[in-house]
């Protein structure tokens, strides 16, 4: 390795952040994308992120989404420069298309923006999103939306991330009123009021007005009471809120919360340059020969998602990688861990709106698409040099779950393969009944979007017919110790008991009532989440 290059990689790593949004459906995910990718220059006026993703909510019917690709294999990552920094947005899915590639990609970001709709607070998705960053301590910054709306008193909001989520906040900016009072927010470390200016739909960067926060053009511009109620709230804050910890901030203990309006524009830009001061640079990974640094000189990365494209005209497959370390260039031959085979990355793709422009060149923290000959499986590393392997990803609890019923009994291998090989790509997890005549597989999905996927691949590229029967439970839990933690009890009331692939015990539960219900009776069941695959 030249010094050249070795040079390369550290500049290169210096100045990438990588991150994804969180959030639940409705809160503004697409706005502030927008919104983020307008102030990266990398679009000119806000409106083409949120046009596709009005295509995207007419349609609830997964083939039709197919149809209009696009979709998710060109908003797998965003990627766009600002002040010097080679950003990387990577998109969860959500809506109708929230599925277990939804927290695979949480697996290959850095940094997560939790955005929060100011007249909502914490919604389900949010949480379920916040628990896969909080098993990889990612740190968390946290967007405050729709404070031109009326919203929930901010300090209770507050109080809300520290008790249901264990984060500590740190108030990086604070509204004063809200909704139609909302005037703007005060910037503490700059110590300045950034005026609110009530616009339509910000199509353009916005101006920004600053004032001091005892000026009589600020007073003279709000009513009394709402100055004096900031004041009081300011003061609180200032006593008892939590001091800046820019560690804990990077071991996932805390949260910088800042508070805006992405639909006006409000608060995104000063929002964007504290993210890129404080957020974590692309960092070390564990690996089968230790943590390796980005800036070790070999490259390696590993596949996060898989995406098959189902129009017929374009049988392609893109395998997602998320680069880890060294210099990824086109044409490069590596070496694949799981199988010890080599392979040439040709026609590597960057992902970006509408386009799937080639690329040349990426570097740990970047995303990059290969056309996958079928040998990827979610996990799976790539490396050059010395032997490597990260720690795969692991499969995350499943809450819709149906028998797939063969309706072909003649075509009963064709249907095993297609099982088979579904569940290695990681379209679905496959689980089975542990009672003896209930033969057919159990799907196991987080999102339903993965049964309609499984049927429509198990018909069009395997020839099988198949049929749903499903199963009203909707909570999963691996036994962590196993079937001899299980024998040990003798009835599990309130659940069934089911095997994974690996022939693990499940337990699936109708609610997290009934979780709650076992958890109480059987404290000595140690119950996971999520499970290592294999
Ligand atoms: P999502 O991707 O998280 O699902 O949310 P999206 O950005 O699509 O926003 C959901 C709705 O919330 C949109 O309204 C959007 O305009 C609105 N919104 C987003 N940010 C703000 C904000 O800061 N303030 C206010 N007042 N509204 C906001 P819609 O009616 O569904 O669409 P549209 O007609 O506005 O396009």
């Amino acid at each position: 390795m030249t010094n050249e290059k070795q040079q390369e990689i550290q500049e290169a790593v210096q100045v990438r952040r990588n991150f994804a949004i969180i959030s639940h459906p409705d809160a503004g995910k697409t706005t502030l994308t927008e919104k983020l990718l307008l102030y990266g220059g990398a679009i000119h006026q806000a409106g083409a992120v949120k046009a596709r993703r009005d295509q995207r909510k007419v349609t609830s019917d997964w083939m039709e989404m197919e149809k209009q690709r696009g979709i998710s294999i060109t908003s797998t990552v965003l990627q766009f420069k600002y002040q010097g920094f080679q950003i990387n947005l990577l998109d969860t899915p959500g809506h109708q298309d929230f599925s277990e590639d939804t927290y695979r990609t949480l697996a290959a970001a850095d940094n997560a923006v939790m955005l929060i709709d100011a007249a909502k607070g914490l919604e389900t998705q949010t949480k379920k999103l916040f628990e896969v960053c909080r098993l990889r301590k990612l740190p968390i910054f946290t967007f405050i939306n729709k404070m031109d709306r009326p919203g929930r008193d901010p300090l209770e909001l507050l109080d809300e991330i520290e008790q249901e989520l264990g984060l500590k906040p740190y108030v990086v900016n604070w509204p004063i009123g809200t909704g139609d009072s909302f005037k703007g927010v005060y910037n503490r470390s700059q110590k300045v009021i950034n005026l609110f200016k009530r616009s339509a739909h910000g199509s353009q960067q916005a101006e920004v007005k600053n004032l001091e926060i005892e000026s009589e053009e600020l007073k003279s511009s709000i009513e009394p009471e709402i100055y004096s109620e900031f004041r009081d709230s300011l003061e609180i804050l200032e006593e008892l809120g939590n001091d800046f910890d820019l560690e804990k901030i990077h071991s996932g203990g805390m949260t910088p919360v800042f508070f805006g309006s992405a639909m006006t524009n409000f608060g995104v830009q000063p929002f964007l340059e504290a993210f890129l001061k404080y957020a974590l640079k692309p960092d070390g990974r564990n690996s089968s020969i230790g943590i390796v640094d980005p800036t070790y000189p070999e490259f390696s990365g590993f596949i996060f998602k898989l995406q098959a494209n189902m129009d017929p005209k374009h049988r392609d497959r893109v395998a997602f990688i998320r680069v880890c370390t060294g210099k990824f260039q086109k044409d490069m031959i590596v070496n694949h861990a799981r199988t010890g085979k080599t392979i040439r990355l040709s026609r590597p793709q960057k992902l970006f709106a509408q386009d799937r422009s080639s690329v040349e060149e990426a570097f740990g923290g970047d995303v990059i698409g290969l056309n996958n000959p079928g040998m990827f499986a979610i996990g799976d590393t790539i490396y050059s040099g010395q032997k490597l392997e990260y720690e795969g990803i692991p499969c995350f609890s499943p809450e819709f779950f149906s028998y797939l019923k063969n309706l072909n009994p003649s075509k009963f291998k064709q249907f095993q393969k297609g099982i088979h090989e579904l569940k290695e790509e990681g379209a679905i997890q496959i689980m089975h009944s542990t009672d003896g005549f209930k033969r057919d597989p159990i799907l196991a999905a987080v999102g339903r979007l993965q049964f309609e996927v499984v049927q429509f691949r198990i018909l069009s590229e395997y020839g099988v017919d198949t049929t749903l029967e499903s199963i009203p439970f909707e909570v999963a839990r691996w036994v962590k110790d196993g079937w001899k933690a299980l024998e040990k009890i003798d009835r599990v009331f309130n659940a069934i008991t089911v095997k994974d692939s690996w022939d693990r015990p499940v337990l699936l539960f109708k609610n997290k009532w009934a979780l709650q219900q076992v958890i109480t009776d059987h404290p000595e069941l140690k119950l996971d989440s999520v499970a290592p695959v294999g």
